[in-house]
């Protein structure tokens, strides 16, 4: 088959369609013709030779993906051939072919395209689990979403909404943060312009918010702790400034009895992505059926000019997700 490979870790003109062998599912997987791939931060880390996929996972880029079930393992009953899935991997999406556990393959509606339902898996169930398995966010409570117009951001803030959280964004600029609110964020803070935790003190009066997601890590980690409110959480899912964090204020962990979580999807296994694919399907399948909840396309690529789509992400420039379509 046909795959986008990473000659070496490097650059973006190190992305090259060449060519692997196909995958072969086993007992409880289906194999998938793949339509369309969408882009995820991580895929920039891993090209860049920073992120190798976990043990037993796809060397190819692509975490998520959607096309149709062209084979189907000796133990798979739930799924038939031609059925169109999209689903979470951990590896192997930017490829004409993929293989998926049976139980991980979510059905596409029929009113949405391949390029949407690509958009879905790993930036909502990472949204899913992040809000409420790890942050247990609760109607009525105020939620911190930091780079609320990525696209793990822009997922972030529909299922917020959908059970009536309050919703406050970080984003570095005004076209992102309309984004935001048109999705139902209700405080919209510039970063790059304002004191996210002084606004989040001042709008509160001083009661904090009870959830923080954030992927910026170090320069945030300590106004994170000022915005959260008693017995708040944060969960931490990404430290694009940086790793490591100074002049931390431990009493606030103590004082406001904090909870911190930090959490990677990719590598948890894959009774536990079951667990969250179904819970998420239960939450979310008929909002998304009924286009309550899309995910947020910036731009859709032919697969030809992957380069292109991963210097867009590259310079920050996406609102949401930014999909390939597999068109060979
Ligand atoms: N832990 C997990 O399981 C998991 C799963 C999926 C994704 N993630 C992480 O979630 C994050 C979002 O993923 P995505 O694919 O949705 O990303 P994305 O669409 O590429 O968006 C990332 C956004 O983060 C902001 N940003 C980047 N560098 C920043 C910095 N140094 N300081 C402040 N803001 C910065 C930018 O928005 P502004 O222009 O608004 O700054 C950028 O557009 C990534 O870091 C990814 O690795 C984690």
């Amino acid at each position: 088959m046909k795959a986008i490979l990473v000659n070496k870790p490097g650059g973006i003109e190190e992305l090259q369609i060449g060519e692997l062998a196909t995958p072969e599912p086993r007992e409880q997987e289906v194999l998938v013709r793949v339509r369309a791939a969408a882009l995820n931060r991580a895929d920039i880390l891993q090209r860049k030779g920073y992120y190798p996929p976990p043990p037993g996972a796809s060397n190819i880029l692509g975490l998520e993906f959607a096309g149709k079930i062209v084979a189907l393992g000796a133990n798979c009953h739930r799924l038939s051939i031609g059925d169109r899935v999209c689903g979470l991997l951990a590896g192997g999406g930017y490829a004409q072919y993929a293989a998926i556990h049976e139980q991980m393959a979510m059905p596409i509606p029929e009113n949405a395209n391949d390029a949407e339902a690509a958009a879905i898996p790993e930036a909502f169930l990472t949204a899913f689990h992040a809000l409420f398995l790890l942050g247990n966010l609760q109607t009525g409570q105020r939620v911190l979403i930091h780079a609320g117009a990525s696209g793990v951001g822009t997922a972030s803030i529909q299922l917020a909404r959908e059970i009536g959280a309050e919703i406050f964004v970080t984003a570095s600029r005004e076209k992102k943060l309309l984004a935001c609110k048109r999705l139902g964020a209700k405080h919209l803070i510039n970063y790059q312009t304002d004191d996210f935790a002084a606004v989040v003190q001042r709008v509160t009066n001083g009661r904090g918010v009870d959830l923080v997601i954030d992927f910026i890590g170090a320069t945030y980690f300590s106004k994170n702790l000022q915005c959260l409110g008693l017995d708040g959480r944060l969960v931490l899912l990404s430290l694009l400034s940086g790793q490591l964090a100074n002049e931390i204020d431990l009493r606030l962990i103590l004082s406001k009895r904090l909870q911190i979580v930090g959490s990677t999807l990719r590598n948890r296994s894959i009774d536990e992505k079951i667990r969250l694919t179904q819970a998420f399907w239960q939450f979310a399948g008929s909002k998304w059926q009924a286009g309550i909840l899309r995910p947020v396309i910036d731009r859709v690529y032919d697969w030809r000019a992957v380069q292109d789509a991963h210097a867009l992400m590259e310079a920050n420039e996406n609102i949401g997700k930014i999909v390939l379509n597999v068109t060979d």
